[in-house]
């Protein structure tokens, strides 16, 4: 059970929570089971507390109850796992929050069709919370959103329970509990950005410090002490605003940065500069150069989208946030480029896009995941098909390619054999899977348009092979 409403004093409750974390009777949820929610709730649950996943996805709850997974990078014996031990369970019904100390929120934030923040499953969610909410419980956002969600969506929603949680600075350096006085917070909320990056075998997620920005000084500690638990290391800042913010810094560094290497990447182009070698080369200052590599256009959930959140919060602030546009503008162009450039390859060969059979190879965002949201793949085979090609694919990860909110290509994947590769005009490398046999591939296929530089180690068919 949460702690009781007697307990009004911030100091006193923050040291009951921290006691029931430490004693390990504190009761965990997570609201939100997708990619980022999903391996957050199996920390909890392995270091020994209660843990409950709550997702509106009946179909999510109902494999984790029979111990299964629905996201590849997840063993199925994971979740078995904790299942059998009653550490981890999973619900529909939001009345199991009313048991909780603390609640994680993970739902989706993504643009609608103006691309303008969609707020609809945060909000739907609050509301979902704000039926059960009880005295000192602790609400952590964690979907990534615009500097302001969480003291002013969140915290508006939570209040209709007629509970109050007052926003108030404090110093992250110095705020502790014993200055906490009389300072009354019927709950409790912060916000904590997820740093997931699926498939990256190099950090493990309690690896990756952990970001935590409290409504109010109590919110910040009680949040940092509930990660405590499962990250190696937590970093406090001064308000959810600036941690919402930290997030959003994260994100459009990388798309900038992306956008200037696609750009750089065209000019080297025309230029006959291989703009790999390039990027090899300036990555060995030691100092003060971060490489970023080309593609075929940005894909997932977070490096389209998230930008764009800031630019819409910019506008209330009359300033326009021109550096996320232009970047938006540069790697959105992406698909279209590979698109002209396998129409220019066909071309030299005499031959044209209108009718041509076109193998897309790679469907999913990234290397090596089996994620597809707003993959440059989909656009890329989209425009391929406006041109009249005739469209396959092959992706290890997708044996068909399910109706989409944008796309619904019908397509199912083909097998990649030798004669199969040898009927098509080209072959389009848009995502680089460690699973494909690139020299096989290229020995096989009449023309290659590689738009990962995945063909750079081979010695032979060079002939064949067209970076784009
Ligand atoms: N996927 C990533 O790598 C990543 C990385 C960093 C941050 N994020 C951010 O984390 C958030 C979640 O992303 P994700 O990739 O896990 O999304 P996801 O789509 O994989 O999962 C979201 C889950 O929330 C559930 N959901 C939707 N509305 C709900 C509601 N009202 N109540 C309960 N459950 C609800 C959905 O059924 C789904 O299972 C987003 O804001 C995203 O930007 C994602």
């Amino acid at each position: 059970m949460p702690l009781d409403k007697e307990s009004a004093n911030a100091e006193e409750a923050l040291a009951r929570f921290k006691q029931r974390l430490d004693d390990k009777s504190a009761r965990i949820g997570v609201i939100g089971l997708g990619y980022v929610g999903l391996p957050l709730a199996l920390l909890f649950s392995r270091r020994g507390l209660a843990t409950v996943g709550l997702d509106v996805d009946p179909a999510k709850v109902d494999s984790l109850r029979r111990g299964q997974s629905y996201i590849h990078h997840i063993p199925a014996e994971l979740i078995r796992d904790q299942v059998d031990k009653k550490h981890l369970s999973a619900a529909t019904d939001f009345s199991e929050l009313e048991s909780l100390d603390a609640c994680i929120v993970c739902v989706p934030t993504p643009l609608n069709q103006y691309r303008e923040p969609d707020l609809s499953y945060v909000s739907q969610t609050a509301e979902s919370i704000s039926v059960h909410l009880r005295p000192h419980q602790l609400i952590v956002l964690e979907s990534t959103t615009y500097p302001g969600t969480t003291d002013e969506l969140v915290l508006s929603i939570l209040e209709r329970s007629g509970l109050r949680c007052p926003v108030v600075p404090y110093d992250a350096a110095t705020v502790s509990s014993e200055s906490f006085g009389d300072f009354k917070s019927d709950f409790l909320l912060a916000f904590s950005p997820e740093r997931e990056d699926p498939g990256n075998k190099q950090f493990q997620t309690q690896q990756v410090p952990k970001v935590v920005g409290g409504v109010n000084g109590p919110s910040a500690l009680a949040a940092q002490a509930l990660y405590t638990t499962i990250f190696e290391r937590t970093v406090l800042v001064s308000s959810s605003r600036v941690a919402e913010m930290t997030k959003l810094l994260e994100n459009i560094y990388r798309c900038v940065n992306i956008a200037l290497i696609n750009e750089l990447k065209l000019l080297c182009l025309r230029m006959g500069i291989d703009v790999w070698e390039v990027i090899e080369a300036a990555k060995t200052k030691p100092f003060g150069f971060t490489p970023f590599y080309p593609g075929p256009g940005l894909g997932g959930h977070c490096i389209p989208i998230d930008p764009f959140y800031l630019t819409w919060k910019a506008r209330e602030y009359e300033l326009p946030t021109r550096f996320i546009e232009l970047a938006g503008e540069i790697n959105s162009s992406m698909p279209g480029h590979v698109v002209e450039a396998t129409a220019e390859a066909l071309n030299r060969r005499k031959q044209c896009l209108q009718d041509s059979k076109i193998l897309v190879l790679g469907i999913a965002y990234k290397k090596d995941i089996d994620d597809l949201r707003k993959s440059p793949a989909l656009r890329v085979i989209e425009l391929l098909q406006e041109r009249g090609a005739r469209v396959d694919y092959h992706d290890p990860f997708f044996p068909s390619l399910h109706k989409m909110r944008r796309y619904d290509f019908g397509l199912s994947r083909i097998e990649l054999t030798a004669d199969v590769l040898a009927q098509y005009a080209a072959v389009v490398i848009v995502t680089d899977h460690s699973a494909y046999d690139y020299d096989f591939i290229a020995r096989h296929a009449r023309l290659v348009v590689d738009t990962r530089n995945a063909t750079a180690g081979l010695r032979q068919h060079r002939d064949k092979i067209v970076h784009c």
